[in-house]
């Protein structure tokens, strides 16, 4: 939930937004406002291009072989496709987190510490570690790794490296983050922890994220991006999307997911 600022105009602006692999147009003319400080879930079924969609948000999508973008991407006002614009400073302001972790293969602080090194954040070698352990705080993982932070990431449970992974992200300073399915992997006490962690980021920067559980967009979500088909077909606060959707493609998804 936003703080007492209320500022609520949107990060996201896309407007006709598509994109293509090869001739097959997977994501179709999207106009979508994403809220600042709040949480906007995509849901649809697999295959309608939720993926794709979020990663034309941090020009990802263009790293594909083959893969084009058209239309228009405005972040905080800034038009993220203009001529000139470094897809590389889009990714390291706008981060992103996979369904499977993919921790680096470093040690647990050389993780953290990769974006704010890359980025010359850190004045100090004592300003780095504390932003190492700021970030591995608010991914309530400190406590189980500060005696271990020499030791190689990937030796850490599924759980364990999905939080270390959104530690790296948030160690970047980012501005908005996206979630691609991120607890579809982890078990029911790590999802708790990855959904707490997502409200209490969504305070300071817009977080999106991808889901196909029901329970968790009710959980998480301040408002639900539907697809179908590349197409999106509904948008609304999770209350309206689950309990009156106005578009029967949304109707039969939900039947079939709880029926
Ligand atoms: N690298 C690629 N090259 C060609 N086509 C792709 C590529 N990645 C995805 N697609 C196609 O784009 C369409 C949308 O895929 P996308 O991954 O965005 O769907 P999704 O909604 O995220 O599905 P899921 O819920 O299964 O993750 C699919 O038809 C898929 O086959
Ligand atoms: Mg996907």
């Amino acid at each position: 939930m936003p703080d007492g600022s209320q500022r609520l105009e949107a990060t996201f602006k896309c407007r006709k937004l598509s994109a293509y692999f090869g001739d097959r147009k997977i994501v179709r003319e999207v106009d979508l406002d994403i809220a600042d400080r709040k949480v906007t879930a995509f849901m649809g079924p697999s295959g309608c291009g939720k993926s794709t969609i979020l990663r034309t948000l941090n020009r990802m999508h263009e790293s594909a072989p083959d893969a084009r973008v058209e239309g228009s991407v405005l972040f905080s006002g800034h038009e993220l496709y203009a001529r000139g614009v470094d897809p590389v400073d889009v990714r390291a302001r706008i981060g992103m987190v996979f369904q499977k972790p993919n921790p680096f293969p470093k040690t647990i602080f050389d993780n953290v510490a990769f974006a704010p090194r890359l980025l010359g954040l850190a004045r100090t070698r004592s300003d780095l570690e504390r932003r190492v352990e700021e970030a591995l705080v608010n991914v309530g993982l400190w406590t189980e790794v500060k005696d271990r932070l020499k030791d190689s990431a990937l030796g850490l449970s599924g759980g364990q490296q999905q939080r270390l992974v959104i530690a790296r992200a948030i160690a970047a300073e980012p501005a908005a983050l996206l979630l691609d399915e991120p607890c579809s992997a982890l078990d029911p006490a790590s999802t708790a922890r990855i959904e707490e962690l997502i409200a209490s980021l969504a305070r300071r920067l817009s977080v999106v994220v991808v889901t196909h559980s029901l329970a968790q967009a009710r959980r998480i979500a301040d408002a639900i991006a539907f697809f179908h088909n590349g197409e999106m077909v509904e948008f609304g606060p999770p209350g309206q999307l689950f309990e009156a959707p106005s578009d029967p493609r949304v109707k039969d998804y939900l039947v079939g997911r709880t029926g």
